[in-house]
């Protein structure tokens, strides 16, 4: 074992039904996990969902539900997400779970203890769709109702009695330590909204509301209940067992490696979580990476609009793979995307089912009649067979270096000019013209052959099922499955049988 990765997913809010947007997110995340685990590294995932706070409670009362039930029934959705999603998390939190709550008394004690918390009075806007307060200047009045600028959202003014955390005493503090630390926030380009919003001047953050029952009381004044981002954001470390830091888990994984998330919670994580942490004197995650936003023909998802994309629907139609394949494809990681279904049938008919899946089967069955599916044995490379078998060795730290960079288009580029570049081989190379020279025809067979498999285990981050289905050909098992195994252009054994597989994708065709 080479080291720890420590990635997480925003935990979501369950007052609505999974959407494309949170599939995607925890899509992405799923990818580092898995490439990470195939690199050797030990992996904690986790994901799970946000239930406390005014919007939930709304929610709830608006269908008349117990707010618990209400969560219950709604976390549950997100829990069977994961499954049909395929990921990987290794954990799934609740912020209604005991160790959750253990977790954020703890950190709120620390933090008033260390006189961060003060109590006074917060008069201003609030919005209850982003559990955020907004400052004057971030509000316009549309139609009459006052919005945040930004996230569109309505607002609504609160004056009440409220702990506040010291954040305007961390402002130069976190402006240098963006500085020290280049990667904690990216895309880069999201780093400078930050940078500005810091710049612009921190007041002191409202951490405490009166007004709302569902959360977590503060411990020393029960009618306050904690502010739900920092009893959420709080959730990365109550499931290292925090407070107990000398548990396997907290010392293993924390700080966390990356922070994934959408650039709309941006600030909350790159700006008052550092300022938590640092408050409390705890290490902050190495990176928070912001991704762009998914929409549906162009515009912003939403109920008014009726334009809410729904990934079951999609998986339903098309296959959980493909749906994967294309968002990590066509949405270019950092900046927003669209989902069309032409253009994700077009991923299907074009790589996934014509380049990927006609490559396995060609190659398997002009082996099968030459080889009897037999891995050959006598081979003998040429300049063109390690000159495209080196493009995985050649490329190998650069596409580790790509995901340590959260650099995912790097990384697809690569996997389909390969794919590209082994139909075209297989092509050109012609072993069905081969069949007097037999070392040749073998040689060209062979090669074919290692191609799958590296395109297969660059694959399984990606669409780990067809991943696992393609490798199946050689017999090779999930947990056989790795990245280093790139650098090894005779890694399959000679002589050894191979088996057949069915269509990994079937092409879309409309009459
Ligand atoms: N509960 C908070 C996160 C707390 S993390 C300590 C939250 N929940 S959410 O359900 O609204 O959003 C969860 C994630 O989905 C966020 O990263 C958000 O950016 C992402 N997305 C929600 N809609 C999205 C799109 N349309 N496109 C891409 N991601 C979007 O925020």
């Amino acid at each position: 074992m080479k080291n720890n990765f420590y990635i997480t997913t925003p935990i979501y809010y369950p007052s609505a039904k999974p959407h494309m947007g949170h599939a995607y997110s925890s899509i992405v995340a799923d990818f580092f996990a898995r490439f990470k685990r195939i690199s050797d590294y030990k992996v904690f995932f986790l994901t799970g969902t946000d239930e406390h706070g005014q919007k939930i409670q709304r929610a709830a009362a608006e269908v008349n539900k117990d707010t618990q039930q209400f969560c219950d029934e709604i976390s549950s959705n997100f829990m069977a997400l994961s499954k049909i999603l395929n990921l990987s998390n290794d954990d799934f939190i609740r912020t209604t779970e005991k160790r959750h709550k253990i977790s954020v008394e703890y950190l709120w004690n620390i933090l008033e203890k260390k006189n961060e918390i003060y109590l006074s009075k917060y008069s201003g806007w609030y919005s209850v769709s982003d559990e955020a307060f907004y400052s004057e200047n971030e509000i316009v009045t549309k139609d009459d109702i006052k919005i945040c600028k930004s996230s569109g959202s309505k607002v609504e003014w609160v004056e009440e009695e409220s702990y506040f955390f010291k954040l305007s005493k961390w402002e130069n503090k976190l402006l240098e330590y963006y500085k020290e630390n280049p990667d904690f926030i990216n895309p880069q380009s999201r780093k400078n909204e930050v940078i500005s919003f810091v710049k612009s001047g921190l007041k002191d953050l409202s951490v405490s509301r009166k007004s709302i029952t569902w959360g977590i009381n503060v411990p020393s004044q029960k009618d306050h209940i904690i502010y739900v981002w920092l009893d959420a954001l709080t959730n990365y470390l109550s499931a290292l067992d925090y407070p107990n830091t000398e548990s396997d888990k907290y010392k293993s994984f924390w700080p966390a490696s990356v922070h994934i998330i959408g650039k709309d919670i941006l600030r909350f994580h790159a700006v008052y979580w550092p300022a938590f942490l640092l408050a409390a004197d705890l290490p902050l995650p190495k990176t928070v990476y912001g991704h762009g936003w998914i929409l549906s023909n162009e515009e912003k998802m939403s109920k008014s609009k009726g334009n809410i994309l729904d990934p079951i629907e999609i998986i339903n139609k098309y296959g959980l793979d493909p749906l994967r394949y294309y968002l990590l494809k066509e949405v270019s990681f950092g900046n927003d995307g669209n989902i069309s279904e032409e253009k994700l049938e077009n991923c299907i008919n074009s790589d996934l089912a014509n380049n990927y899946g006609n490559l396995c089967q060609r190659v398997v069955s002009f082996n099968e009649k030459n080889c009897h599916l037999k891995i050959p044995e006598n081979i003998k490379y040429n300049n063109e067979d390690i000159e495209i078998l080196d493009k995985f060795k050649n490329n190998y730290n650069k596409l580790e270096d790509a995901i340590n960079k959260q650099d995912i288009n790097f990384y697809m580029n690569f996997l389909i000019n390969m794919l590209f570049a082994s139909n075209k081989y297989f092509n050109d190379q012609a072993p069905w013209n081969k069949k007097n020279d037999n070392i040749r025809l073998n040689t060209i067979i062979y090669v074919s052959l290692e191609l799958i498999r590296k395109i297969s285990v660059l694959m399984y981050p990606i669409i780990p099922d067809t991943s696992l289905k393609a490798l199946s050909i050689f017999d090779i098992k999930e947990k056989e499955i790795k990245f280093k195994s790139l650098l090894n252009n005779e890694y399959l054994k000679h002589g050894i049988q191979i088996k057949k597989i069915n269509i990994l994708f079937n092409k879309i065709i409309h009459d």
